[in-house]
């Protein structure tokens, strides 16, 4: 097939996408159905953040929206706030005080707990004060490692009450990963746990908290919540305290700090390209008007709502839209401890019902595994609360889009597919559930005011459907500010590939006809096969449009001939079994929606893919095993033991 013809193909793959507009009576009762918002917000781009910042109070305002020395921005210049009096306090002031702020729902079905936003106010008044008591001060950096438990949102709001900003490092990392980023930040303080539970069993965290915190100099106070209950760890001395000792006694009422819209609010650690992370620094007013804007625009937040986002808050979704966004704007919000198939496999849904859930975000990566699941686990509850569903975290496959809307969704629930990252803060690219026309497997376009592009590698914009570099034009609230003790690193990273006024994103992407973009990953996933660039992404979702396919990772693998070749790793719907004929099949399947140069040069058939905690497939484990080289370090992943397998499957 010649090039032309391979193009062809592509295209009329393209046309062949589903519309899904939204229903009128949608429309009719949505925040925001007036499509002018994007005209008005492009020409008036700081007024409109402006307004976007009255939403929230402040001590007093600011002198200039915007301060742009590109590339470091400045928002809400000389502005006034707290964020946690933000989230909390001017609620409880507006009558609010009664209204649920926070539902936890432990894995143990029987463990819920309920803060009122009266309640919220007094635990982290609590808690303010006791760090305080600790001598933490204004600009030191407070770490913590817990699970999914009450007081990891009570600790971030009780930092951002006395200005203390906060650097949370995912449960689900190891020791060592711990360690340096306690250094990193030269944290005197570590809030931790003893254990969490996980699939009915008992977690221990406290010993591995125990490793994380040898050699670490700056650190003087070790904070443990009692999360199993037991009240057997061995503290020692003054440095280690349990959580319940040290705010039990504390007066309920803290007052805000007044902050600058600039000062940090949170440093959030994400993984570079080199070995050492990166110190992402997210700040005051500009993050707490993003955050709060577009998670009331995204997910058209009603008063009585209740939000569930599924992220883990050791990451930036669960920072932004469990936290700081939903809490904002007032929002009842979901904390679950647990994982989606404890005691079963329908726990999500029976949370969903159990809360009256009516606006949900999740992942992709869970929504395939609950299509694997099947549909019987969702169709055994009453899921007609939910109005919006979301997806987050990487491109979600037109197939499994399909399944969301219709075995979630009901047929009746817009479905908003987001881009955005660690560094971005808050969504960038994502439909408005009143306005936009979805089409599966695109987060469509940028948020209102937002500029974003594709570029070549000169710089230039990219013809239409052709893939290249997505980059944003403009500076956003909630844009990162710069990396922690890094300044020239954040510039190299993101602002040198063009120039310093085009944030690059790292990502692959096309911009069709419509205008809609499509994201197709991280451009560390974008194969270069025999000159011809191919994402992996569309392999996978190629893979996984096949029936017997539930699951599937694409990596490149080193070829003399080629530079590199496809190879898929497919986990089967329990309905196949593997065997030669079908790996054939699948490639021919490959082969037939990509073209033949996308067709894989082998599928591995197994019964999992290594994945980090937080259900992300380490690719670049995958990768290794292909090139012949060691796997690395394995402690993160939530599966070790299925790289021994895969190594085997790799050399027969
Ligand atoms: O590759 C994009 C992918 O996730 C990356 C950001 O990862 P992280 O900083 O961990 O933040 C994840 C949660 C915001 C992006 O560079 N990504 C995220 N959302 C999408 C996505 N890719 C495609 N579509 C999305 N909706």
């Amino acid at each position: 097939m010649s090039d032309d013809e391979e193009e062809a193909k592509i295209e009329s793959r393209l046309e062949g996408e589903d519309i899904y507009s939204p229903s009128e009576e949608f429309k009719k009762q949505a925040n925001v159905n007036d499509p002018g918002i994007y005209e008005y917000a492009e020409e008036n781009y700081e007024e409109f953040w402006a307004d976007k910042a009255e939403r929230l109070d402040w001590y007093e305002k600011w002198d200039e929206v915007l301060n742009w020395d590109a590339p470091h921005a400045e928002w809400f210049v000389n502005g006034k706030l707290n964020v946690s009096y933000n989230c909390i306090d001017r609620h409880v002031e507006n009558g609010e005080g009664d209204k649920t702020a926070i539902i936890w729902e432990g894995e143990p079905l029987d463990e819920t707990v309920e803060y009122t936003f009266s309640e919220l106010q007094d635990e982290v008044s609590k808690f303010a004060n006791a760090l305080k008591d600790m001598g933490v001060e204004k600009g030191d950096i407070v770490t913590f490692y817990l699970p999914m438990v009450p007081e990891l949102a009570i600790g971030l709001l009780a930092c951002a009450r006395i200005g203390a900003p906060h650097s949370v490092v995912f449960g689900g990392f190891s020791p060592s990963a711990l360690n340096e980023r306690i250094n990193d930040a030269e944290s005197k303080v570590l809030v931790t746990a003893d254990g969490y539970y996980r699939r009915g069993g008992e977690i221990e965290m406290w010993e591995k908290a125990q490793e994380g915190v040898e050699d670490t100099p700056p650190l003087e106070k070790v904070v443990c919540v009692d999360r199993l209950g037991r009240d057997e760890v061995e503290l020692d001395g003054d440095e280690e305290v349990y959580y319940h000792d040290i705010v039990e006694d504390q007066p309920t009422e803290c007052e805000p700090e007044k902050m600058d819209a600039e000062d940090m609010l949170f440093l959030m650690y994400t993984s570079g390209t080199t070995g050492k992370p990166k110190g992402v620094v997210h700040t005051t007013g500009g993050y707490l008007t993003g955050v709060s804007a577009t998670h009331d625009w995204v997910f058209d937040i009603k008063d009585d709502d209740v939000y569930w986002c599924t992220a883990d808050i050791g990451w930036i979704t669960g920072h932004s839209y469990i936290v700081y966004g939903p809490l904002a704007n007032g929002t009842t919000t979901v904390m679950y401890e647990g994982t989606p198939d404890h005691p079963d496999k329908d726990r999500f849904w029976q949370i969903v019902e159990k809360h009256e859930v009516s606006k949900f975000y999740t992942a992709p990566t869970a929504i395939r595994m609950f299509m694997k699941w099947g549909e019987e686990y969702p169709e055994k509850h009453d899921l007609s609360t939910l109005k919006v569903l979301g997806s987050v975290g990487e491109p979600i496959n037109p197939k499994a889009w399909k399944w969301y809307y219709e075995h979630i969704g009901g047929g009746e629930c817009p479905i908003v597919d987001t881009w955005w990252q660690t560094e971005t803060g808050m969504m960038m690219i994502t439909p408005l559930p009143g306005i936009t026309d979805l089409k599966p497997g695109s987060a469509t376009k940028t948020f209102p005011g937002l500029k974003a592009d594709v570029l070549d590698e000169d710089g230039n914009s990219v013809p239409t459907n052709e893939g290249g570099y997505l980059v944003v034009k403009r500076p956003w609230p909630s844009m990162l500010r710069t990396l922690y003790n890094e300044p020239e690193r954040y510039v190299s990273t993101y602002w040198s590939e063009y120039d310093e006024e085009t944030y690059f994103a790292g990502d692959g992407a096309r911009i069709d006809e419509d205008d809609y973009f499509w994201v197709v990953g991280r451009l560390d996933d974008v194969l270069n096969v025999a000159g011809h660039r191919l994402s992996t992404m569309e392999m996978e979702s190629a893979l996984v449009d096949h029936p017997a396919v539930a699951e599937a990772a694409v990596v490149g693998k080193p070829d003399d001939m080629k530079g590199q070749v496809p190879v898929g790793y497919v986990i089967l719907d329990s309905n196949y079994e593997p065997s030669d004929e079908l790996a054939e099949e699948l490639r021919g399947h490959v082969g037939e929606i990509i073209g033949p140069i996308g067709k894989p040069h082998a599928v591995r058939f197994s019964e999992d893919l290594p994945k980090t905690r937080s259900g992300k497939i380490m690719r670049r484990i995958l990768k290794k095993l292909e090139k012949g080289e060691s796997a690395g370090d394995t402690s993160t992943l939530r599966n070790p033991d299925i790289v021994e397998e895969l190594k085997e499957k790799v050399s027969e």
